[in-house]
């Protein structure tokens, strides 16, 4: 390859530049995070540059609908459906499902008469063909190569007209051949994502772009990939279960943070309508340390059963673990307990699982992973068919939640009697007792824990 003396190495930490690609910067010691730069820019050049055209908002008028792929969870991510002209990230760990899904959308999509391109570079077409086999869209008219070559990807592209969906599976793979470095090295991965943006927004194409994210669960590659584009999904997974959660970390056109939930079977990703089911105890019996959260996640509500163990602990610094919450956030809760409750937990360990894999990020959980750690520190159940959920304050008061109306109304679709819930909260519900507490010490009283251990 032809060396090129106006390319310089920027170290994406620190910004330092090297003349020569090196795996550690010299500056600020982090690997692998040089990126190559082209910095051959001359003087602006206005000869072919044009007048353009100016028009108001108000004359602008939206031609073109979103288009529906017809699998809801997908849809309701994406805030309604795909927006002509987009680009969406679809990141994920590698085997959680990226590539199955991508498949059945674009099988979905072309039952509607758009036309559709899936671009594979890790695979070729035949294992694509076995794939599709297996969860039965192998009669579809989707148009299927294997390709890491972004510029013939391109030409492609340019050739056909119609095309409405541009599928990259996946931007690590990519490769612009006028670029020194390898594929997966951030040059290439934010030079090819940003050509194929260029490229489909000029013809007003839909791109998927596919990525792999790191262990540390960022999209591999530079960050700078997540502003490119428009929307950023997250497949996730826990490898225990089949049920994995779609969730939208970024959207232009709709809101953040909505989830989509699948279950994995052996003929593809089938779509999961009653979420709280899969989330909540099949087990009947009520447990010590169990408590059972009413959530929000995006704009759907969905109960969470939320696991506390307090154990006597051996270490001289006893372990706090927690799955599925904010970490930071236990040992506040922890000295809440402590200070308001009158129960000492210097000398317990205390374990905090949120059942199913599902990472509950609101505050609003405060209460009920109180309430479980509460259970099992006094060895008792909370009582039956209960939902909690409030925030806590630093004094142990419990504090206002958004949107208590649809965590109720989950509640009572999905049988509960009984809700544990801020006071400035409250409002009476049918067929449902419903609960103020004030302070967090309260619950002792009102789950009828005894003070005796
Ligand atoms: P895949 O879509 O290849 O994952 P990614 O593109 O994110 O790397 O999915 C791979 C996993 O899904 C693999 O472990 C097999 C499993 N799988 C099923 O369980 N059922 C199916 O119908 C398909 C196609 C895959
Ligand atoms: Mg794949």
């Amino acid at each position: 390859m032809k060396k090129n003396n106006s390319v310089k190495y920027v170290c994406s930490v620190c910004s330092s530049t090297y003349s020569k690609w090196i795996g550690k910067c010299d500056n600020c010691g982090s690997w692998n995070t040089l990126y190559e730069e082209n910095n051959s820019l001359s003087s602006l050049d206005e000869k072919n540059s044009i007048i353009i055209e100016l028009n108001s908002l108000k004359q602008t008028e939206v031609t073109r609908n979103r288009i529906l792929t017809d699998i809801k969870e997908f849809d309701q991510v994406c805030g309604g459906g795909l927006v002509p002209g987009s680009a969406i990230l679809l990141g994920g760990d590698p085997g959680i499902g990226k590539s199955t899904l991508l498949l059945q959308l674009l099988a979905k999509i072309v039952d509607q008469k758009y036309k559709c391109i899936y671009v594979s570079g890790e695979e070729s077409v035949q294992q694509i063909k076995i794939r599709g086999d297996r969860i039965g869209v192998s009669e579809k008219t989707i148009n299927v190569f294997s390709s890491i070559d972004v510029g013939s990807i391109i030409k492609t592209v340019k050739n056909n007209n119609d095309i409405d969906i541009l599928a990259i599976d996946s931007i690590q793979t990519m490769f612009l051949n006028n670029l020194e470095s390898a594929p997966g090295t951030i040059s290439q991965v934010r030079s090819c994502a940003q050509e194929l943006i260029k490229i489909t927004k000029h013809l007003g194409i839909n791109l998927i772009l596919v990525s792999h994210v790191t262990k540390d669960g960022q999209i591999a590659g530079p960050r700078v990939l997540e502003h490119m584009v428009d929307t950023v999904l997250y497949f996730e997974g826990e490898n225990s279960n089949d049920y994995r959660i779609l969730r939208s970390i970024k959207n232009r056109f709709g809101p953040t943070d909505e989830i989509g939930i699948f279950e994995m079977t052996a003929l593809g990703l089938q779509e999961v309508n009653n979420a709280s089911q899969i989330f909540l105890p099949n087990h009947g019996a009520q447990i010590n340390g169990n408590a059972i959260y009413a959530g929000i996640e995006g704009t759907r509500p969905i109960l969470l059963e939320i696991q506390a163990l307090v154990a006597s602990s051996s270490h001289s610094n006893p372990r706090r673990s927690v799955i599925g919450w904010d970490n930071n956030r236990l040992p506040m809760i922890l000295a809440i307990l402590e200070k308001t409750c009158g129960i000492n937990l210097s000398n317990k360990d205390v374990y905090l699982n949120v059942v199913g894999g599902l990472k509950i990020r609101e505050t609003a959980a405060d209460l009920a992973v109180a309430s479980a750690i509460l259970s099992s520190y006094f060895a008792k159940p909370i009582p039956d068919k209960s939902i909690v959920f409030g925030e806590l304050g630093l004094s142990g008061e419990v504090r206002p939640i958004k949107q208590m109306v649809k965590r109720l109304n989950e509640g009572k679709k999905q049988g509960f009697k009984n809700v544990y819930m801020p006071p400035s909260n409250y409002i009476q519900k049918n067929n449902m007792v419903v609960k103020k507490i004030n302070k967090v010490s309260q619950l002792i009283q009102d789950f009828n824990f005894s003070r005796n251990t």
